[in-house]
C-alpha cells in the first residue's frame, strides 16, 4: 500500500470559511479553487508558494500563466517600487514606458505595427473581435469549441467550461452560451467550429464569408488541457482566412512570449492581422494589449473605434511588463531553450510513471505549456475538444492531483487545464515532482484501478 501523507490544513479551512461570509462562494474569478481543498497562501517565492499552516508547494499553476520568471522577481519589483515610489502610479498622460513597452513588443512580434493597452485578456479579445467587425463591416466571427477568450457575453460560448455540454454534431456544433445571463442573440454573432479541421473551415467560410469578420484562434487551443496545431493546420486557416477576405485574430493570451519570444506565430511562423497579449506580459501586474498591422491598427489610430479604459496603459503595470520584456530581450538564447528541456523532461517523465501504473496517458504541448491527460483507450494524440473529452477519466486526474498537493506539488485541479514552468524551477525539481508523481499514481490506483 502506498501511504497518503496528510498535511494539516485547518488554518486555510478557517480562513476559508471566513472569506466565504463576504466575498461570493469565496473567490473572485470562476473556478480557480477545488471544492474541498482549497488553500489560503501566506507567501511565495521564485517557483514555491507556503499556505497559511506553513506548508510548502512548488508551484505550476504560477497564477494561472503569468508568472513566467516566477513570484515576485527581483527585478520586475524594483522596477514597480522605483515607478511607484518616485514617479507614480496613475497618469492618465503619454509616458516614456508607453514607448519602451511598446517598442519591445513591436521588436518581438513583427506582426504587430501598432497596439493598444488593455487591463486583461478579456478586454484585449473584446477589443479585438470590435476592430476586425469594424474593419470588415461584417458581424460573425468563428471560434473555435473548447477554445477560452475570457468571461464576456461577446465570446464566453461554446468553451464548455469543465467538461460542459456540447450540442450539435463534432463537425457542425450548435451555438451555446457558457454562462445563464448571455443572450442568445449575442451568442449567435459566433459561429462555433471544431479546432484541427479545415475542411470545416473551409466549408463555412466557402457559404457564410460574406457575413463572417474574423477568425478569433487560440493557435494552440491552451484552455482544454494543451491541444496542438496539427501541422498544416494554422497555414490552412491563414490561406483560408486571406482568400475570403475574413481577418485572423490570434489570442495569444496564453502562448505569448512564453512558447517564443514572439508567441505561437513565432514558434508556428504564421502572421495574423490582430494579435492579442496579456498574462506573460506584466509578468503578473494587470496588463494586457491587442495590436495588429498599421492596416487595420488606423481604425484605432484615428479613434475611428471605440476603446478606452480609466486603468490602461498604468504606468505601474508598464513598469513591470518593460521589465519582464527586457529580460526576455536580454535572456532569449538561453531561457527558451532551457525551458523546453525541463517542459520536454517534466512533460515525458509524468506520462512515464503514469503509464508505469496502468494507467492510459497522453503528454501534449510545447515546452513550458503542457498538460497531461489521463483516459482510457489506445488513442495516440488529442485533436480537438470534443474527442479529448470523450478520452479523458478527469476523476482520476483529480484524485492524482489531491495525491499531488498532499505531496507539496500544485497545479490545477481540472484535467482540461495544464502545466506551465517558469524560469525558477530547476532540474531538481521536475526529478522531485516525477518522484512525486509516481507515489501519488500508485496511491490513486489502489482506489481508482486502471481499466
Ligand atoms: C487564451 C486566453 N484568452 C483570453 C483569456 C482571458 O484573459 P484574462 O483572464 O486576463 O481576462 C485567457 C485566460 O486564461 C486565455 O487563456
Amino acid at each position: 500500500m502506498t501511504a497518503t501523507p496528510t498535511r494539516d490544513t485547518h488554518r486555510s479551512v478557517e480562513m476559508f470559511e471566513r472569506i466565504k461570509r463576504s466575498i461570493a462562494g469565496g473567490e473572485s474569478s470562476y473556478a480557480r479553487l477545488r471544492s474541498g481543498i482549497e488553500l489560503c497562501i501566506e507567501r511565495t517565492d521564485g517557483a514555491r508558494m507556503w499556505d497559511v499552516d506553513g506548508n510548502e508547494y512548488l508551484d505550476y499553476c504560477l497564477g494561472y500563466g503569468p508568472l513566467f520568471f516566477g513570484h515576485h522577481p527581483r527585478e520586475v519589483v524594483d522596477a514597480v517600487v522605483e515607478q511607484i515610489t518616485n514617479r507614480g502610479y496613475h497618469f492618465s498622460f503619454p509616458h516614456r514606458l508607453d514607448y519602451e513597452v511598446g517598442e519591445r513588443i513591436q521588436r518581438l512580434v513583427p506582426s504587430v505595427d501598432l497596439l493598444r493597452f488593455t487591463c486583461s485578456g478579456t478586454e484585449s479579445t473584446m477589443a479585438a473581435m470590435r476592430l476586425a467587425r469594424a474593419y470588415t463591416g461584417k458581424d460573425r466571427i468563428i471560434k473555435f469549441e473548447g477554445a477560452y477568450h475570457g468571461w464576456s457575453d461577446l465570446h464566453y460560448i461554446n468553451y464548455h467550461p469543465p467538461l460542459g455540454p456540447v450540442a450539435g454534431t463534432a463537425q457542425a456544433p450548435r451555438v451555446l452560451p457558457d454562462s445563464p445571463g448571455i443572450p442568445q442573440a449575442v451568442a449567435e454573432t459566433i459561429i462555433p467550429l471544431p479546432f484541427n479541421d479545415l475542411e470545416a473551415l473551409e466549408r463555412t467560410l466557402s457559404r457564410r464569408s460574406f457575413e463572417i469578420a474574423a477568425v478569433l484562434i487560440e493557435p494552440l487551443l491552451a484552455n482544454c488541457g494543451i491541444i496542438p496545431p496539427l501541422p498544416g493546420y494554422l497555414e490552412g486557416v491563414r490561406r483560408l482566412t486571406e482568400a475570403h477576405g475574413v481577418l485572423l485574430i490570434f489570442d495569444e493570451v496564453m502562448t505569448g512570449f512564453r512558447i517564443a519570444p514572439g508567441g505561437a506565430q513565432e514558434y508556428y511562423g504564421i502572421r495574423p492581422d490582430i494579435s492579442t497579449f496579456a498574462k506573460v506580459l506584466g509578468g503578473g501586474f494587470p496588463v494586457a494589449c491587442f495590436g495588429g498591422t498599421a492596416e487595420v491598427m488606423r481604425l484605432e489610430a484615428n479613434n475611428e473605434v471605440m476603446h478606452g479604459g480609466t486603468y490602461t496603459a498604468n504606468p505601474m503595470v508598464l513598469a513591470a511588463a518593460n521589465a519582464v520584456l527586457a529580460r526576455i530581450e536580454r535572456e532569449r538564447d538561453t531561457l527558451y531553450p532551457r525551458l523546453f528541456q525541463l517542459g520536454d523532461r517534466l512533460r515525458t517523465g509524468l506520462v512515464r510513471v503514469i503509464r508505469e501504473a496502468g494507467y492510459a496517458c497522453i503528454g501534449q504541448g510545447v515546452g513550458p505549456l503542457f498538460q497531461v491527460f489521463i483516459g482510457r483507450g489506445p488513442v495516440e494524440r488529442l485533436t480537438d475538444y470534443r474527442s479529448a473529452m470523450a478520452w479523458v477519466r478527469p476523476e482520476v486526474y483529480s484524485a492524482w492531483h489531491e495525491q499531488m498537493q498532499q505531496r507539496g506539488i500544485y497545479f490545477h485541479p481540472g484535467q482540461l487545464e495544464r502545466w506551465f514552468l517558469c524560469s525558477e524551477h530547476t532540474e531538481a525539481d521536475i526529478d522531485a515532482t516525477i518522484d512525486a508523481a509516481a507515489e501519488s499514481i500508485r496511491a490513486v490506483a489502489q482506489g481508482l484501478p486502471p481499466d
